[in-house]
């Protein structure tokens, strides 16, 4: 596919950021074993990663703003135009040395998300979208499955971990699922688990406690799919509720159910 301008200066920063946080995952397997643990040095490449987005971004469009998770928020000249950025989703899963975690980028344009990138380095796996053209895995179109049925469908989820608020409503929500579903399914990426519902991997994914650069790449690239996204909230905007509802067009209604009742 032949991306916009902007699209190209992300696949670029992403993946630059990827080649340095795979370089410090090889370290990490190495630090596992070690006494003093790889804590430390994980925040350190996740704060270089988002440094060095950062800079291509910024070299690229020095007239956008920039939110990043690390950084916060850098207010452009421009004030319709942001990036948004989680260099490393999925941290828990880097820390122990699983190959599961991704790079995120998002552009937005008066508050709508308009293009994304999530990026897994492990398995290069490059997922992006462009609004109005599609969603894409590397070199191939990716479009959200078409199963119907929820008894032969495979979900993903986030289960809120150490102190965050929430778990009652989760585990709410699983023991509703749960006995009538395929699987659901807890990796631990929620850009992955977006860009999994594009390529028809997961035919839906829900969590009720997210930030904006945990999704903001990853809805566009569902919504290019054809899947729908919603917060929980029927018709409301992830961005706004910090919780999102994803599944495919043929079964969203009875998906949306299990989490509206
Ligand atoms: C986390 C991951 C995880 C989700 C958490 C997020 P991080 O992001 O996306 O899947 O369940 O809510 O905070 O901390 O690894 O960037
Ligand atoms: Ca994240
Ligand atoms: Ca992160």
């Amino acid at each position: 596919m032949q991306g916009s301008a902007n699209l190209n200066v992300m696949i670029k920063a992403a993946r630059k950021a990827g080649r340095s946080l795979s370089k410090d995952f090889r370290e990490v397997e190495n630090l596992l074993v070690s006494r003093k643990g790889a804590s430390d040095f994980v925040t350190r490449a996740d704060t270089a990663a988002e440094q060095i987005i950062r800079d291509e971004l910024m070299a690229a469009r020095p007239t956008y703003g920039f939110l990043g998770e690390e950084t916060g928020e850098i207010e452009g000249q421009d004030p319709t135009r942001r990036w948004i950025v989680d260099p490393l989703d999925g941290t828990t899963n880097f820390l122990h040395g699983l190959p599961h975690w991704a790079v995120s980028i998002a552009l937005e344009h008066k508050g709508q998300i308009v293009a994304g990138v999530v990026y897994d380095p492990t398995k290069d796996e490059m997922f992006f979208a462009e609004k109005g053209a599609g969603a894409w895995m590397n070199e191939s179109r990716i479009r959200a499955s078409v199963r119907n049925r929820i008894d032969e469908s495979l979900y993903a989820t986030g289960i809120p971990f150490a102190t965050r608020g929430e778990l009652p409503a989760t585990l709410k929500d699983l023991a509703n699922l749960m006995p009538a579903c395929a699987g659901v399914r807890r990796f631990g990426a929620a850009s992955l688990d977006l860009a999994y519902v594009a390529a028809g991997r997961y035919d839906g994914f829900w969590e009720r406690s997210l930030q904006v650069w945990d999704m903001a790449a990853g809805i566009v690239i569902a919504k290019e799919a054809g899947a729908i996204v919603e917060g929980i909230a029927p018709h409301s905007n992830p961005l706004d509720t910090n919780d999102i509802l994803v599944a495919n067009e043929p079964q969203f209604e009875k998906f949306s159910k299990f989490f509206r009742v």
